[in-house]
């Protein structure tokens, strides 16, 4: 093709998908720029109302939860919502077989029963600052990229501890938007007392289980309840029993009225990581040849772990969190890889790339960019797989991992460790190591050590049947030894390099869409920092002749309701409540709304957002996307790419009819 065909043939793709206005995930402190298109969707507040320094505004209702999740202030007295998949860990460390809060649920009934968890935090993010020039002072042109990296990094922790020095709690991070094009600083004040104060049963936090994770139409009550805790001058303090509940700057109001299709709904929260800009090579590798070696290894995994926890409780609590942690991203990747094979990612990017190379001829800033990714990924790629290898097999075994730690967290360790599911694990995952890697970079301790005990299987009596700690740590120290000072520092190095062309293409995306005139406006990639999406209610069709209604009610619980399967097993008093029609105030058409579905661009790290209508009011608590749209962190598809919402009134319904805890709403603003 000639450069005019290339160029025309590339502007009619933009044309079939032009950027949605659903797509993508807006910084929250330049959300004037979207603030007209939203409020042309039905949105009824301003940018200020948001996202203010000077005042306080929505954002200071939203905590970073524990570093991974996303939660909400609900009441004035610091009550906080998030997942239970969120709240989990918390969950399962206070339970036992005599107190299964995992299984029946857990709710303090009085504020001294809330219970204090020692790992747990909240951040509130105070403000957001771009400090590009601070952090590149000092940069010129002529640095390598390992220099620039340096240079980032002592300029950012000065900014950083310049901050903190300010405050109690006082927490700061820098953070790289588009590749490294510019830099924010983000300033938390972190609490620490923060306390679990109610959490459904697994059977309705967790109802569905992984057999319905990822998944509509869905039915899980998933969240928990939280109390953020200060000191009397309502400031950050590690736990005492003379703190006191927070008052937040904000918190927010419920809208138990009812909500419609086509509703405006914007998701304001926490998302992790996305790769929206990335090159043909880099989706190529994810969905060709990572995740299927990922999945691979994580089904055998989950064979071992399921086959034992059906034989008994005391391991079905021990590996309940494991499991979920294995089998989450083991189904994400398929829904992934069957969305980029549906999209047509990879051909699709390759023709961008060939228009772009096209274009970018003769601008020096941009010419040959193209062809040396194709250079440095087909160099990165079999280091790319040893790495993954690395942590999906080798250090999977949780007994090496452990031994090669400081003993410290001994008890907590056992209190969840069945050594059956190890050995069968570590034996299962070496001898994947050992057939797919090709041997120049298989660990020489690994080749040797196996060659002395005769097979994976006799190395792994050696380890397992001894308890043998000086040996699975000697085993972790040696691979992980050669893993990073043979594969990592090469790998890293093309990284690197790769890194650098990315903040160039990243800037080269933009003129180009610029000079053709597409509008495109280019969000940043998620990195774990307060982002707003916004989009509507919204069904989908994900197949021929199937078509999804956005809502799910109790009727679809009931459904599914089955004693005989764990995941479905409704607990008798829900069925109770459902047979007596006792919705009370949360009924609607004769049953309670249980989960939705919109249009927002979400990721990991989402959940636990607040979902909110057009006012700001909390109509849902993001949990999780759809299955066909899992695809959405690196190619996203109006058509398909949902997130999935706790409806707040099914929340509200548990906490008062299942849970018999209504005397929590009473501190919550409700508009009905
Ligand atoms: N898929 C959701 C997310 O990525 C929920 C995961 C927790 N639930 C589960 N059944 N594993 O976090
Ligand atoms: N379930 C995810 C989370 O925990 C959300 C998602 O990936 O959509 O953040």
């Amino acid at each position: 093709m000639n450069i005019k065909r290339v160029l025309l043939f590339l502007i009619s793709i933009m044309a079939l998908h032009p950027l949605r206005a659903d797509e993508g995930m807006w910084v929250s402190s330049y959300i004037q720029q979207k603030i007209e298109d939203m409020r042309g969707k039905g949105f009824r507040l301003s940018a200020e109302d948001l996202y203010s320094i000077n005042s306080s505004s929505l954002k200071d209702a939203i905590v970073h939860f524990n570093g991974g999740c996303t939660g909400e202030m609900i009441s004035d007295e610091g009550l906080l919502i998030t997942n239970h998949h969120c709240g989990y860990d918390q969950i399962q460390y206070h339970s036992s077989v005599e107190h299964d809060y995992l299984k029946d649920g857990f709710w303090a009934m009085k504020r001294d029963e809330e219970l204090p968890n020692p790992d747990l935090y909240v951040a509130f993010l105070e403000y957001m600052e771009d400090v590009t020039k601070k952090v590149l002072a000092g940069y010129s042109e002529s640095m390598s990229e390992e220099q620039r990296e340096k240079l980032v990094a002592d300029n950012s922790r000065r900014i950083v501890s310049r901050i903190e020095r300010k405050g109690k709690g006082i927490k700061a991070r820098v953070a790289p938007l588009y590749y490294g094009n510019q830099y924010f600083v983000y300033v938390y004040k972190v609490f620490t007392d923060v306390r679990l104060v109610g959490a459904p049963p697994s059977s309705i936090g967790k109802f569905g289980g992984d057999t319905d994770n990822w998944m509509w139409p869905r039915h899980t009550g998933d969240f928990s309840l939280f109390r953020v805790y200060a000191d009397r001058n309502n400031e950050p303090a590690p736990y005492s029993p003379d703190n006191v509940p927070y008052r937040p700057k904000r918190f927010f109001k419920i809208n138990a009225s009812g909500i419609s299709e086509g509703d405006f709904t914007l998701v304001y929260g926490y998302p992790g990581r996305t790769s929206e800009y990335v090159t043909s090579q880099a989706v190529d590798y994810i969905a060709n040849v990572s995740n299927p070696k990922k999945i691979k290894l994580r089904t055998i995994r989950l064979g071992i772990m399921d086959s034992q926890m059906e034989r008994s409780d005391a391991v079905r609590i021990q590996y309940s969190s494991k499991h979920a942690d294995v089998a989450n991203s083991w189904k994400k990747w398929q829904g992934e890889m069957k969305g980029i094979l549906k999209m047509n990612t990879v051909e699709n990017k390759r023709n961008y790339e060939k228009a772009f190379a096209v274009w970018a001829k003769g601008k020096p800033e941009y010419d040959g960019i193209i062809g040396k990714f194709a250079d440095l990924y087909s160099q990165a790629e079999a280091l790319s797989l040893v790495r993954d290898y690395q942590y999906e097999a080798l250090n999977a075994p949780e007994f090496l991992f452990f031994a090669a730690g400081d003993g410290s967290d001994s008890a907590l360790f056992y209190k969840n460790y069945y050594k059956p599911i190890d050995k069968a694990t570590f034996i299962a995952l070496m001898n994947e190591y050992d057939k797919d890697i090709d041997d120049s970079y298989k660990s020489p301790y690994f080749k040797e050590k196996v060659a002395k005990a005769g097979s994976v299987e006799k190395l792994a009596d050696e380890i397992y049947d001894n308890d043998s700690l000086s040996l699975a740590r000697e085993f972790y120290m040696a691979t992980n030894t050669f893993y990073n000072s043979t594969v990592k520092p090469r790998l890293d190095s093309l990284n690197r390099e790769i890194n650098m062309l990315y903040r160039k293409y990243m800037r080269g995306q933009m003129d180009f869409a610029r000079e053709n005139g597409t509008g495109k406006v280019f969000y940043p990639d998620a990195n774990s920092t307060l982002r707003i999406a916004y989009g509507r209610i919204e069904g989908y069709a994900p197949a021929d002749a199937v078509r999804y209604k956005p809502f799910s009610t109790l009727e679809g619980i009931m459904e599914k309701d089955n004693p005989a399967i764990f995941d479905y097993n409704v607990p008798q008093k829900l069925r109770e409540i459902y047979a007596s029609k006792d919705f009370g105030r949360w009924e609607e058409n004769g049953t309670v709304p249980v989960c939705f579905i919109a249009t927002n661009h979400t990721t990991g790290g989402n959940s636990g957002s607040p979902v909110l209508d057009a006012d700001g009011n909390l109509i849902g608590v993001n949990f999780d996307r759809v299955w066909e749209g899992t695809m959405s962190d690196i190619v996203f598809d109006p058509d398909l790419c949902r997130n999935i919402a706790l409806d707040i009134r099914y929340a509200l319904f548990v906490i008062d009819k299942v849970a018999d805890a209504g005397y929590l709403l009473n501190e919550m603003v409700i508009l009905e």
